[in-house]
């Protein structure tokens, strides 16, 4: 009896010593991560404050602070969520205005129509984009986002980027201004996303989540930790790495050691030695339960296909040589009236593609204006040994991060433009005789916001005149480039400039709305080399600097700007990751 008693005293100690362990436990992970702490009527302030179009975002968060169950989570993305519902709206409203233009013959509804329908596929774009980084970024315990910033930014610049190429490549004006206003809350809510990532670790703090700040939880903190640098750096890019992968759709593939000997998966030959004698049959072949790379040898010739447009994931496509496999188009805004994007010969969108050893072209001329040969919105394009050759706006990195090794681009305006991250290393530039009227300008960056994950960077290129550009020297003004867009963001590093180049270096945007950019943008020289690289006589503009010491041209390695050591290797590509 006596006995019995001490065993259920004993018993019952334990299952109170058990139940006090489980709540403790439980309200641990409670505070640590969700979610289940009520907010109180301030956190709608709190999301909001660091937004620029707060009325929007108060709108935008309506529903969720009416509701006394939302979750710090539910806040947090609320903005996106909204903004996928509006750029659905948005495209239906242009299928529609498409739809009552049908049959109709003149020029007006021709290119509205062409205009409307890329409106609809970036517009779709956006949508899908947006809707993967929402279901991956609420997926993460919210003390990691603030690690992960920065693919959440790139991904959210890409969102922007594909609303501003559907309103900018319209051409009718009055259209153009109502397909603006028609998008007009989503893009607000698109930047105002950008705003509240980027301001994460701000935001949580007020919230009461606890940031491990000493524990490298917060990038760029992580300096406080080791003393071995080397050692810390690839401590770095494993959790990058991880982190960075989390936000693709398929896992990455298997590394190359050696890109130039791999086996492939079709061959391409127009002599009937392959599979395929197309491009189109190699992709259209593409099985639809692939996993791992795809890779494509495409045998020497001159493929004209029309656009190509490479939606697979992981295809690594390569040729017998830049001057021997050609892809080549003449598709231009100038004489067919066709939006820039669409131009483009060649378009990368499927994630991780790769090429090497092939030549891009688009050969209309400098009166086809704008004329891409090379668009990519892939994450993680890589090119190698390829050559892009155009004239007005040849290669266009329209979004998500980009590295090109040993490439030589040709071209005239903008030759390389766009929304994404680029990184140009070890490449030539010839810069090519443009029309009479035209400036040549080798970049022209569109990063519209100072919080976007966006710019382009040279670094040990080298830029140089064709035959042709030479023969009228003095008569026709180069510049390293113009900021397209608010905060255009360019570094020209450890390159070696030709004489052509005025000693101004940029150019301003002709048009008025770009007359302010220069006070904004963020354009770059270091360590440049040749007859045009002093410094001496270049614009003075607020954004524009000359940076002379290698401790501040740190960010725009290749390791920095575009993570380039946590991918590029893994292909097998040799990449410069310091400078
Ligand atoms: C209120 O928020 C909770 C928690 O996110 C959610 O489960 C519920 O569906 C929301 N209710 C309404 C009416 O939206
Ligand atoms: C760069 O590309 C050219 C042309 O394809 C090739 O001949 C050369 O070997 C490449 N250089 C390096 C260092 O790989
Ligand atoms: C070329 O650059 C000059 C100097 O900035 C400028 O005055 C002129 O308007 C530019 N021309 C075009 C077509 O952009």
């Amino acid at each position: 009896m006596a006995n019995h008693l001490v065993t259920s005293v004993l018993t019952m100690g334990l299952s109170i010593l058990f139940i006090l362990v489980v709540v403790a436990l439980v309200a641990k992970h409670g505070s640590s991560d969700d979610d289940d702490t009520p907010l109180n009527s301030m956190a709608i302030h709190t999301i909001c404050k660091p937004t620029e179009y707060t009325d929007t975002c108060h709108d935008a968060l309506a529903d969720v602070s009416k509701n006394s169950s939302s979750t710090r989570r539910d806040y947090i993305f609320a903005s996106f969520r909204v903004t996928i519902d509006q750029l659905k709206a948005a495209s239906e409203k242009a299928t529609e205005i498409r739809k009552d233009l049908h049959g109709k013959t003149d020029d007006y509804s021709k290119y509205a129509r062409a205009d409307l329908k890329n409106c609809e596929t970036l517009l779709g774009m956006a949508a899908d984009e947006l809707q993967h980084l929402l279901k991956v970024a609420s997926q993460q315990k919210l003390d990691h986002l603030p690690d992960q910033v920065d693919p959440i930014l790139v991904r959210l610049t890409a969102v922007r980027a594909y609303q501003t190429t559907c309103v900018d490549e319209i051409q009718d004006d009055k259209l153009r201004d109502d397909m603006q206003k028609t998008l007009d809350t989503a893009n607000k809510n698109t930047y105002n996303s950008e705003k509240i990532i980027h301001y994460i670790p701000d935001i949580l703090m007020e919230f009461g989540v606890e940031l491990d700040l000493f524990h490298g939880a917060i990038a760029g903190h992580r300096r406080l930790l080791g003393d071995d640098e080397e050692e810390e750096e690839e401590h770095e890019h494993d959790e990058y790495e991880h982190m960075e992968q989390a936000y693709f759709k398929t896992p990455e593939p298997e590394s190359i050691d050696d890109p130039k000997k791999v086996k492939p998966n079709v061959v391409v030959a127009q002599d009937g030695s392959g599979q395929y004698k197309t491009i189109k049959e190699a992709l259209a072949a593409y099985p639809s339960n692939h996993k791992g790379r795809y890779i494509i040898y495409i045998k020497a010739g001159e493929y004209n296909e029309g656009q190509i447009i490479v939606e697979q994931n992981n295809v690594y496509m390569y040729g017998d040589g830049r001057d021997k496999t050609i892809i080549t188009g003449s598709e231009n805004y100038g004489i067919s009236k066709c939006g820039t994007s669409q131009t483009a010969t060649f378009v990368a969108q499927g994630e991780r593609f790769m090429g090497r050893a092939i030549g891009f072209r688009n050969t209309i001329g400098t009166s086809g204006l704008q004329a891409v040969a090379f668009r990519s919105v892939s994450p993680h394009t890589l090119m190698v040994d390829c050559s892009f050759e155009g004239y007005q706006n040849t290669l266009h990195y329209h979004a998500h991060d980009q590295f090109y090794k040993n490439c030589s681009i040709y071209g005239t305006v903008d030759i390389i433009f766009g929304s994404g991250r680029a990184y140009i290393q070890d490449s030539e530039i010839y810069v090519r005789k443009p029309e009479s009227d035209q400036n040549n300008t080798v970049t022209a960056d569109g990063r519209m916001k100072s919080v976007e994950k966006g710019g382009v960077v040279l670094q040990k290129c080298k830029i140089k005149a064709t035959k042709e550009l030479k023969a009228v020297q003095g008569k026709v003004r180069t510049y390293l480039g113009r900021p397209y867009k608010e905060y255009s963001k360019a570094m020209v590093m450890q390159t070696e400039i030709g004489s052509m180049l005025e000693p101004e270096g940029w150019n301003k945007m002709d048009k008025p709305q770009g007359n302010k950019y220069h006070d904004t943008c963020t354009i770059r020289e270091f360590y440049n080399k040749g007859a045009a690289s002093s410094t001496e006589h270049r614009v003075e503009w607020k954004g524009y600097m000359e940076i002379k010491s290698k401790k501040y041209a740190k960010g725009y390695s290749s390791d920095k700007f575009i993570h380039a050591g946590s991918w590029v290797p893994h292909a097998g590509v040799d990449v410069d990751l310091k400078l």
